[in-house]
């Protein structure tokens, strides 16, 4: 008999029709005569009840059905007499797929989510983590269909590549040599010119100067692809290994950028919002509290822009006013994740836009302000998350990007085809990347990247 998922077997009028149900068993108790069944199949945070009269079941069978074993049932869909569910299953067959065994790591409930990341193959089974992944996959259908909407390009950019778009040398490298017979020159350096693509590569950091490529013919463009840092950063924002949505868009300057990011964001909250809502009011429930509202604040207030030195102002106005930060601040400093939650959750008590950060702490494709000092940069800070979005409009100018390029030191034998879009038809043009767990971790309230992510890759772990 064809298998009904369980979310439509929920959704069905019960009027005794017979349906197939397959899941794994959440829990089971039940008396002498009757044992209930919770059954999840994933396709919904809700379980459907199984109704099982022990006299009708082998009793061998039926105490091979503990927590996490794997069963096909096969029933009368009837009204619940229960509370909690409207309807429920009672079983004419029920087979054991696959049984499990009590060592199963998500047998008890209540684990910590340091305990589940340890058995993170598992830890899927959970409805804790059944609800981020639904989550995590309508983020990814509201993004393609927001850009798809508004014209852009899904645009695929490599993932091996020879440059280092945000210049910070955080690059994990690709390599086939045999680093066991591994050759100096006489100068102690690595000859590439025998390695897979006769130079040196990586992993890219970020899509972007690719997709400069893309928006400057095609228009418009967005990536959504895997990036990687090796950053030594053990915090609960920073994967080694995460997932970037970068749209780019020709004849965009600053402004239109920030509309686009602030317009984007809203559309995916208030996207899991209407496409979310079972496990948005779990994660609430059991998770933080606080979730819901938050979601729908963001939805409905405009973020504050404002420019990096008036933020700094107003920090160091707080630590004349007492309060404390663990970093030092001062115009030219990098804003620590303290400061930029500062602005946002206690100052603004909203999400904030800064722009016109100091060059020195930006990356050298951005476009240079007037003043010498500052580049055209945009960062969108959020409530518990800090960063979310970096971006800018670029640097048009052959002359300017060159001579920042020259300045910065960074090799010009990888940077010529970049170079080519400012001499051949150049454009204002601007974009943004959106780190897409940080956007997971705003939307389901979870406090560590790691548990985002099915497989998180992080310093020193690259289990699973
Ligand atoms: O600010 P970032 O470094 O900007 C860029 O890579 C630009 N090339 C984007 C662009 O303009 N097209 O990274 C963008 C976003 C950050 O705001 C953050 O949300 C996320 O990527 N991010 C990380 N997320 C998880 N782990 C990390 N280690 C991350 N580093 C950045
Ligand atoms: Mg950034």
């Amino acid at each position: 008999m064809k298998r009904t998922r369980i979310i439509d077997a929920l959704a069905l009028t019960a009027s005794g029709q017979t349906i197939t149900v397959k899941g794994w068993v959440r829990t089971r108790r039940g008396s002498k005569s009757v044992n209930f069944i919770a059954l999840n199949d994933g396709s919904t945070i809700k379980n459907i009840q199984i109704v099982a009269d022990v006299e009708k079941f082998d009793a061998d069978m039926l105490r091979l059905i503990t927590t996490g074993a794997c069963l096909s049932v096969s029933g009368r869909l009837v009204e619940s007499q229960g509370g909690g569910q409207s309807v429920e299953l009672q079983a004419d067959e029920i087979e054991v797929l696959g049984t499990c065994g009590s060592e199963f790591p998500m047998q008890k409930k209540g684990q910590t989510f340091e305990y589940m990341r340890q058995h993170a193959h598992m830890r899927l089974r959970t409805n804790t983590f059944g609800a981020v992944f639904r989550i995590r996959h309508q983020m990814a259908m509201a993004i393609h269909r927001y850009f798809d909407e508004h014209g852009f390009y899904y645009f695929h950019t490599p993932i091996i590549t020879a440059s280092d778009c945000e210049g910070a040398g955080q690059m994990f490298q690709v390599t086939t040599k045999n680093l066991y017979k591994l050759e100096k020159t006489e100068d102690g350096k690595i000859d590439y010119s025998d390695d897979f693509f006769g130079k040196p590569t990586s992993l890219t950091v970020s899509g972007q100067l690719e997709g400069e490529l893309g928006a400057t013919a095609l228009g418009a463009i967005y990536t959504f692809g895997p990036t990687f840092r090796a950053e030594n950063s053990n915090t609960p924002r920073h994967l080694a290994e995460f997932w970037m949505i970068e749209p780019e868009a020709a004849f965009y300057d600053i402004n239109d950028n920030m509309d686009l990011a602030e317009d984007f964001i809203k559309f995916c909250v208030k996207y899991a919002l209407e496409h979310c809502a079972d496990d948005l009011a779990f994660l609430c429930k059991m998770i933080d509290p606080g979730l819901l509202d938050r979601l729908h604040f963001v939805v409905e207030h405009d973020f504050v822009r404002l420019t990096y030195t008036e933020g700094i102002n107003i920090l160091e106005k707080a630590v004349a006013d007492g309060h404390k930060f663990e970093f030092p601040i001062y115009w030219g400093v990098d804003l620590a994740s303290e400061h930029e939650r500062y602005l946002v959750e206690t100052h603004f008590k909203r999400p904030v836009i800064l722009t016109d950060y100091p060059k020195e702490i930006k990356a050298f494709y951005m476009k240079l302000n007037d003043d010498g000092k500052t580049v055209r940069a945009m960062d969108v800070l959020f409530p518990q998350i800090g960063e979310i979005i970096g971006g800018s409009e670029r640097e048009e100018s052959y002359d300017k990007l060159l001579a920042r390029i020259k300045e910065l030191d960074i090799p010009m034998k990888d940077m010529w085809w970049y170079l080519d879009t400012r001499r051949f038809g150049s454009c204002p043009h601007s974009g943004f990347g959106l780190g897409f767990e940080r956007l997971i971790l705003f939307v389901t309230g979870m406090q560590n990247i790691r548990d985002v992510i099915p497989f998180p890759r992080t310093p020193g772990s690259a289990e699973f």
